[in-house]
């Protein structure tokens, strides 16, 4: 049997969506999530598919959370072939006069320094899946190649947040590929979830969808590209 994927926020939006995707394709994952016990559309997911997802309690900015669930996984000996740091946040203002310290340092910590650090506390457990690969859901708004001034949405956190996740992720890609642990950056598309809002034109089960199609078509020792949920190359 396949090691299992690790997701972050699997509670809602797109997390939810990869996850009862990976369950419906017989795979089994370890779905995390800040509260388990308000998760209850994954537990819905649990009744009907009991042992193949385990539900954990993950806030992936605070580092006695991670280090006890990594802790958990390590003593289990749990080999996991892929990672999807998914959990995202973006602040509530935009533009320079809404900007506030608090938020934006709230969009870096769970954007960049999360997965980064989640990365490095799993290690053990990718190498123990590898040929393994992380997934880091990106998006086009940190594409500094892409951006034009016509586009407005001057989310300024956010968007470099993802910026600087891609330059981690291809330097992680280097570094990982000696262990036969492939790095990827995915962009969801623009998806009708809380973050995308009501008018995005993608539904989370299609870019999951997606999503997975992209991933099951790499090949091990492919890393370190940037590819929207399609396949298509995305610029940096
Ligand atoms: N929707 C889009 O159009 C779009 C486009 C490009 C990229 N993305 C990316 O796709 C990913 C998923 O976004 P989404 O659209 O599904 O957004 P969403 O519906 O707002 O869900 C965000 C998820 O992240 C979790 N999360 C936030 N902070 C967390 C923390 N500290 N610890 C653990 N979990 C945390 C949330 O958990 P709680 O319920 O506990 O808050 C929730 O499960 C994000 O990385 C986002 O940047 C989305």
């Amino acid at each position: 049997m396949q090691a299992p994927t690790f997701i972050t926020g699997a509670n809602r939006g797109i997390g939810l969506a990869l996850t009862e995707a990976l369950l419906a394709a017989d795979h089994s994952v370890v779905a995390t999530c800040r509260n388990p016990q308000k998760a209850g559309q994954l537990h819905a997911l649990g009744k009907a598919h009991p042992h193949r997802l385990r539900i954990l309690p993950l806030d992936v900015t605070d580092d006695a959370s991670v280090d006890s669930l990594a802790a958990t996984l390590i003593r289990d000996r749990l080999p996991l072939a892929l990672l999807i740091n998914n959990a995202g946040a973006m602040e509530a203002g935009f533009g320079l006069d809404n900007a506030n310290r608090e938020e934006f340092d709230r969009v870096f910590r769970t954007n960049v320094s999360a997965p980064f650090f989640l990365v490095k506390s799993l290690l053990p457990c990718l190498r123990m899946g590898a040929p393994a690969r992380v997934v880091q859901i990106s998006s086009i708004l940190g594409s500094i190649a892409s951006r034009t001034p016509e586009m407005g949405f001057r989310c300024y956190a956010y968007n470099s947040s993802k910026c600087a996740l891609n330059m981690l992720s291809v330097m992680l890609a280097e570094e990982l590929a000696g262990d036969q642990i492939d790095v990827t950056l995915l962009h969801p598309g623009w998806v009708a979830t809380e973050m995308g809002g009501k008018e995005a034109p993608l539904q989370p089960r299609d870019s999951a969808a997606g999503l997975l199609r992209v991933i099951g078509r790499l090949q091990t020792g492919e890393s370190g590209q940037f590819l929207d949920y399609e396949g298509n190359p995305l610029p940096w």
